[in-house]
């Protein structure tokens, strides 16, 4: 369960929508693809999901490179499109057990029930899908993704339009299948990102500006610092993880990490210690304090 990217390009005419971008998700993580409209998200997923073909470079899911194995892939991923198409004037149940004939599923009716109620559509579920409101047609469009119960979900604003209500409901919906599978989500929401996602991946002018955990982007709770630090030494991983106060350790290049620290108080000063007491010389030390909103402006305006 993974999507892979590599050396992404696609041209509109002149215009380069994305410009050899490059990721790798792997299976139980929720990604944030964040990024100012016109970036390229939608680009990227419709790529992803076969709708679309790059210019240039390779997009694959599972291991499948989407261009030549189209049928194959679409198997495998659950897509909620931006505009989240639907066909109006067709009843909530007819539309999913159409969707649900399409993917060839067993026990329909079963599986259809189950969406209606995962989603939280049962009060709905007698209408025309014109007659609903544009929550409760998102709500449509999480069904329809999921319904096949596909292991990669690449979902393009899934809670745009939500209510605050139905966006808690949502949003836990989403972290739990994320736990399982592979979940690529495009929001505006900042707040979301944090609440959902495990790392995000930021697009601006398709290009890729970020690619983080959250707890890495993210330091608008004082209590979670970012630290950038470089040894002479190699240092392993969980020896960093040893430090009290360490909660991740990310290394970037060489001998440099990122560290994100639960503790209100200055590591650097209990990190000059750990150096010192394990024979490591410390050539630099960075404490970061940034908001995820900060963190987007800065690499994406202009
Ligand atoms: N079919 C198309 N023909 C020409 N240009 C297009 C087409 N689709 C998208 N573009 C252009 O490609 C760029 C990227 O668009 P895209 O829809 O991927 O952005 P986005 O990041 O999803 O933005 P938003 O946040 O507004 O949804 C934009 O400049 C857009 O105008
Ligand atoms: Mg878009």
């Amino acid at each position: 369960m993974s999507i892979k990217v590599e050396n992404l390009t696609k041209l509109y005419g002149e215009q380069k929508a994305i410009d050899g971008i490059s990721f790798d998700i792997p299976s139980g993580q929720i990604v944030g693809f964040l990024g100012p409209n016109g970036a390229g998200k939608s680009t990227t997923m419709k790529i992803l999901t076969g709708y679309l073909n790059a210019t240039s470079g390779m997009a694959s899911v599972n291991g499948l490179e989407v261009e030549a194995n189209g049928i194959a892939v679409r198997k495998q991923i659950g897509y909620l499109p931006e505009n989240n198409p639907q066909y109006l004037d067709m009843y909530v149940i007819e539309y999913l057990n159409f969707v649900a004939s399409v993917y060839h599923l067993k026990n329909i009716s079963k599986r259809v029930a189950t969406m209606i109620e995962m989603t939280g559509l049962a009060p709905e579920r007698k209408k025309k899908i014109g007659q609903l409101s544009k929550g409760y047609r998102q709500r449509i469009g999480l069904a329809q993704a999921m319904i096949h119960d596909p292991n990669v979900l690449i979902l393009d604003e899934p809670t745009s339009g939500l209510d605050p209500n139905q966006l808690v409901d949502i949003r836990k919906l989403i972290v739990e299948i994320g736990k399982e599978k592979t979940v690529i989500l495009s929001t505006h929401i900042m707040q979301e990102v944090q609440a959902m996602c495990d790392r995000a991946i930021i697009i601006n002018q398709g290009k890729i500006v970020a690619d983080d955990t959250i707890g890495i982007l993210t330091s608008k709770d004082k209590k979670r610092l970012v630290i950038e630090i470089e040894f002479v030494e190699s240092v392993s991983k969980e020896k960093l993880l040893s430090v009290e106060g360490v909660m991740e350790a990310t290394q970037t290049k060489g001998n440099n990490w990122k560290l994100v620290t639960n503790k209100n108080e200055d590591m650097r000063i209990r990190l000059f210690d750990f150096a010192k007491n394990n024979n490591f010389t410390l050539i630099k030390i960075q404490q970061q304090e940034q908001s995820m909103e900060d963190v987007f402006k800065q690499l994406t305006s202009k």
